[in-house]
Parts: C-alpha cells; structure tokens; sequence
C-alpha cells in the first residue's frame, strides 16, 4: 500500500504528534509520517520525534516575518515530498502564502467543538459559560483561523469542579484518538472536500 507522506507541524509538547506517528506506524494506516517541523527550537515534541526516528526540523519563529517563515517550512515539505499537513498545537498564525499552497491538503486539531470556542483558552471559557459539553475537531484549514469543512468531532462532559486543565486532559485523550482517525480518513482518500463541503466516500 503507498501510504501518503505527511508532514506535522508543531509548536509545543507534541503529544498529539506522538499520537500520529504511533498511528502510522501500522502496516495498513493510510499515511505515513516523514516529517516534523517545530515553530521554535524549545518545542518538547521535537526529542519524542527523533526517539520516534522521525525526521525533525526546528525554526526560529523569532528570526523570520511570518510569511519568511512560511516560505522556510514551505521549503522543507517540498523537499521532503509532503503530500498532506497535519497541524498539530502549531500556534503560529498562518498567512494566505501556506495555506493558499496547502489548500484542501492541511488539516488541524482544534480543542474546542467547533464553531464554537475558536481560539485559545478554550476549555476555561466552556466552563465559565457552563457547557455541559466540550471537545475537539479536527478540520481542513481556511484562512480565518478555526475554520474550515469538518472532517470529525469527539465530545466529553463537562464535569462539576472540572478546572480547565483536568477538562484539557479529559479533551486531550480524545484528541489523541480523533486525529489518527481524522488523518487516515483523508489520506485513504474517505473523506474530501468539493467546494466548501465535506464529500465521504
Ligand atoms: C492541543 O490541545 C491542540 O488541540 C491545541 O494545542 C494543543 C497541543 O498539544 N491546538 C490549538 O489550540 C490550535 N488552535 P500537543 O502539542 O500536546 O499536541
């Protein structure tokens, strides 16, 4: 099976990265992963990608304007012959120049059920609002930040005397089962997008 060669884009502890590379590691997981590129050279997630033998390549997103970034990261898919994107806790903003390239071919995790909560800060506000639910998306990328055609959602409860980091942890281990989910119903080709509209099948 040719499995389609996929890039992670992180800025932070790449635990949802761990959770992709470990998924692709199946014979028949649609996509593999053969690249990690970090926003800034402190991201934790870079050491659990080299001690996952994936290739990794930290920026300085201090040293570059954020399309000379871009134009950088842009660099290093190509060269790794990327087919397909995953943002994975990348908290760069990104411009019209990368996500024009990438368009329909880059997905990212949100920690929210979208449209609600686009943002940071997302569980705290969906306890002060009181939420009896929460979760997470995943989806293809559009300008606007968060937005963009709904590949999947996965929702917990929102429970009394939940602080927003034992929300976040309730979240975060289903994140970590949606996005292997979300990644492999797109590279095998399940999931699409015509238009602005999710096609399956
Ligand atoms: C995850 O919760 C992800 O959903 C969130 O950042 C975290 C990264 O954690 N992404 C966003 O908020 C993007 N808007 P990780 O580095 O451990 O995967």
């Amino acid at each position: 099976m040719k499995k389609v060669r996929t890039a992670i884009l992180i800025s932070g502890g790449g635990s949802n990265m761990a959770a992709l590379i470990a998924a692709a590691k199946a014979p028949d997981y649609p996509a593999e992963v053969v690249l990690v590129v970090s926003s800034s050279p402190e991201a934790g997630g870079i050491a659990k990608a080299e001690a996952a033998e994936v290739p990794a390549f930290a920026f300085d997103h201090r040293q570059y304007d954020r399309e000379g970034l871009e134009r950088a990261v842009d660099a290093e898919l190509e060269k790794a012959g990327v087919e397909l994107v995953c943002l994975a806790g990348w908290m760069r903003l990104l411009s019209p120049y990368l996500i024009g390239r990438w368009r329909n071919r880059m997905i990212n995790i949100h920690p929210s059920i979208l449209p609600a909560y686009k943002g940071l800060h997302t569980h705290r506000r969906a306890i002060e609002a009181g939420e009896q639910e929460h979760g997470c998306t995943v989806h293809f990328v559009r300008q606007e930040m968060d937005e963009g055609p709904i590949i999947a959602q996965a929702r917990v409860p929102v429970l009394p005397g939940d602080t927003p980091e034992i929300l976040a942890a309730r979240v975060l281990v289903e994140e970590h089962k949606l996005y292997p989910h979300a990644l492999a119903l797109v590279a095998s080709g399940q999931v699409r997008v015509e238009g602005e509209k999710i096609v399956k099948g």
